[in-house]
């Protein structure tokens, strides 16, 4: 009984309410109900942002394969993967350029990790016969349960400079570190992973391609950046069906040594993660999105980005590139 009681109080008052909406000019009812709906959408991004972030179970990388590649693991984020990984459980093949530098990295992940297998490859991937040496990593594949692949490996200008400035040598190293090194093992490791019907990419992008729309005086890098996100954004709906997850991860400054040289980051801040702090954040991504930006700080940073004018960013931008082409004189 008190509950139909409540619907017969209830229905005079909805019915009032209607009443007074229908009563109210046509341009408030316009803009309450565009407010309505903005704010709907907001509460989703951030029931979303908050869930994906902090409460979704990541997934069993083991369950991919028992091997990871990663390139670029002598340093920086690359490293701090392979860390992450052998924490994981995965046996690791680190490829990098320093053979020295690859063994030094090897013995302090089985120092920490006794029951990690690691391989090392060394590779430079600005030769110019990157072909010949994609070939001899094939090689050394073969017979390897690869299930996931960080393709980490990237450059970026050694200063901020106009295109017309960039010398020849400079941006064809970034090229081909940026977009033939990751298309090339991405093929090279893609080939087993659709034999066994299983396994996860990761290429690393940048929030200088996806997040602002435009990086003054680093042109190529942000270019080489956006290849590799449509890359990724087509492999992930390509091969979805194999059983395999490709992802895009876009950080934006990570405190490594490049960010030290570009930005001059010396040190991890909240918006600056160190290596390790995005890496632990990063793993908990792989083979979700096609699109990834794992570390809370950098999404927060993108979604205040996304609130301003293009313009006024892009402004904001080219003053910074002014100013670290004066420090650099
Ligand atoms: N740090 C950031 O703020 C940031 C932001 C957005 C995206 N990213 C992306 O994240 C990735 C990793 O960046 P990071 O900051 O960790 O870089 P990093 O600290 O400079 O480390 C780069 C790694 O790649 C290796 N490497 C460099 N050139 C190579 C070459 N020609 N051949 C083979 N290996 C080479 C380095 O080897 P050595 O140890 O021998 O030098 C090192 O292990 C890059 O793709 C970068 O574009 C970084």
């Amino acid at each position: 009984m008190p509950h139909n009681s409540q619907i017969s109080l209830s229905i005079p008052l909805q019915m009032q309410l209607l009443h007074h909406l229908l009563s109210q000019p046509v341009w408030f009812l316009i803009f309450s109900s565009l407010g309505l709906f903005s704010l709907l959408k907001h509460v989703t991004h951030l029931i979303g942002f908050i869930f994906i972030s902090f409460l979704r179970p990541p997934k069993c990388l083991k369950s991919y394969g028992s091997w990871a590649l990663i390139t670029g693991s002598t340093d920086g984020i690359g490293k701090a993967f392979a860390f992450q990984l052998a924490q994981q459980g995965l046996h690791l093949i680190l490829v990098s350029r320093n053979p020295d530098k690859l063994s030094a990295v090897s013995h302090q992940i089985q120092a920490t990790h006794p029951n990690t297998k690691v391989k090392i490859f060394p590779l430079d991937f600005t030769t110019s016969d990157l072909p010949s040496g994609i070939r001899k990593l094939e090689t050394f594949l073969q017979g390897l349960d690869v299930g996931l692949l960080i393709n980490n490996v990237g450059l970026s200008y050694q200063w901020a400079k106009y295109f017309h400035e960039v010398e020849e040598e400079a941006w064809m190293s970034l090229v081909r570190v940026n977009v033939e090194g990751t298309t090339r093992v991405t093929k090279a490791v893609l080939k087993g992973m659709v034999e066994r019907k299983r396994g996860a990419i990761v290429n690393m992008g940048s929030g200088a391609a996806t997040v602002i729309p435009s990086h003054p005086f680093y042109a190529v890098y942000a270019a080489t950046k956006a290849y590799v996100d449509q890359l990724s954004r087509s492999l992930h709906v390509e091969y979805k069906s194999h059983g395999i997850d490709v992802q895009c991860q876009v950080p934006l400054y990570v405190a490594t040594r490049m960010a030290s040289r570009v930005a001059a980051i010396h040190e991890p801040t909240m918006f600056a993660p160190s290596a390790e702090e995005y890496a632990r954040a990063a793993i908990k991504r792989i083979g979700y999105e096609a699109r990834s930006m794992p570390y809370w700080g950098h999404a927060l940073q993108w979604h205040l980005a996304s609130a301003f004018p293009e313009f006024l960013v892009n402004l904001w931008r080219y003053s910074i590139g002014i100013r670290k082409r004066q420090r650099c004189r």
